[in-house]
């Protein structure tokens, strides 16, 4: 449903409530929003599309608020299909708009599109502006956030931040929830890898007086913005969010996962504020990466299958290491009937990470957990705790 954000901007964006699987990996249990936003003004721009699964209803949104007036612009601030999903019918139906984007949306869209779709173009650097009328957009380009060829868009007069994927979360827009939770959960699985280009998109914000933020994905954000830049900032930088110990295990038999439970009990009664536990084979795998960085330590617990870290397990600290996983002190418990070798191997795999401290101490269980396990597990944790 269309929504007023200033006088003449409005929301035309749609949310997806049956959405199977977003970006065909991550699980929407509360669905997923697509935005897109028109500025009314002397000459009209609409600010990206939407997914193809929604393009009519889009377009239906976007006749409602031109009024029978036609758009001059579409911005396209980034080429991935949830949000250029719907280029091809725009363009189909206001063929005389020009496309606004930088030397690399367009490659992007002649990939998608072949190099007949878009007739007039308009290729833009960092710092060019739009005029408008009343309303002037100043292109911000953001390289990795989440593409190479996203750029952002600032409008001066309402004080306007169209900030592509920077601060969308999961979840569809009439969902009510708290907001960090699914955004950080969005943040570190779509975005998290590229914490240095977040960094320089927020120092180049810090020059900008904004008063509104307008993402591609959740909410429109009005209130209290520095709450939501010191959490990317956090997020960004790679420092925990909170203390805490995330606990991500692979167990075939139980037996693992008993030695989880103990090793938690004494966690807890040495004073961990928080211990979160995530079943790498039946748990929400990208929760388990969003906790793995929200809070300040890490402990994988695996079997060991076919003389390898269990497969799960192995993709957890793969997956985390191809996310610049960092400053975090990680330990392991590994469990083996004849030769258990999984923390040796994960242990290999967390030294190439950056700043990361590896326990000493390894529980090492053969088949279940005994008096040995327990007293490496008390050592363990102080370990991990200190
Ligand atoms: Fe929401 Fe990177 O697309």
């Amino acid at each position: 449903m269309n929504k007023k954000i200033t006088d003449g901007i409005i929301y035309i964006g749609v949310d997806d409530k049956y959405i199977d699987l977003f970006e065909g990996q991550f699980d929407v249990p509360n669905g997923m929003s697509y935005n897109s936003y028109v500025i009314i003004d002397e000459k009209i721009a609409v600010m990206d599309t939407v997914d193809a699964s929604k393009t009519d209803e889009w377009l239906a949104n976007l006749e409602a608020a031109l009024d029978g007036k036609t758009p001059d612009y579409i911005v396209i601030q980034h080429m991935e299909p949830d949000h250029s999903g719907s280029l091809k019918a725009f363009l189909e139906k206001y063929p005389n708009t020009t496309a606004v984007g930088n030397a690399k949306t367009f490659v992007m869209a002649t990939q998608f599109f072949g190099k007949d779709l878009i007739c007039n173009k308009t290729e833009v650097k960092e710092g060019d502006t739009l005029n408008l009328g009343a309303h002037t957009l100043t292109f911000v380009m953001a390289p990795m956030v989440h593409w190479p060829e996203v750029m952002v868009s600032y409008e001066s007069t309402d004080k306007v931040l169209f900030s592509a994927d920077g601060f969308g979360k999961f979840g569809a827009l009439d969902t009510d929830e708290d907001w960090a939770c699914e955004a950080r959960r969005y943040y570190f699985n779509i975005v998290g890898k590229y914490g240095a280009q977040v960094q320089s998109l927020l120092k180049k914000a810090s020059a900008l007086d904004i008063q509104t933020i307008c993402p591609l994905h959740g909410p429109i954000l009005t209130e209290n913005l520095g709450y939501y830049l010191d959490l990317y900032n956090t997020w960004s930088s790679y420092e925990p969010e909170n203390e805490g110990v995330t606990i991500a295990y692979v167990s075939f038999h139980g037996n693992t996962k008993k030695a989880v439970k103990k090793f938690k009990e004494i966690l807890l009664a040495k004073g961990a504020k928080k211990v979160s536990t995530f079943d790498l084979m039946r748990d929400d795998f990208a929760e388990s990466v969003e906790d793995a960085f929200r809070y300040s330590k890490l402990v994988i617990a695996s079997t060991t299958y076919n003389m390898e870290i269990a497969p799960k397990a192995e993709n957890f600290a793969s997956y985390l290491k191809g996310k610049n996983y960092q400053k975090r002190t990680v330990g392991f418990i590994e469990n083996g009937t004849w030769t258990p070798v999984s923390a040796k191997l994960l242990s290999k795999i967390f030294s190439e990470m950056k700043d990361i401290k590896i326990c000493d101490t390894v529980v090492s269980i053969k088949s279940a957990m005994n008096d040995e396990n327990i007293e490496q597990m008390e050592k363990l944790a102080d370990e991990i705790l200190a």
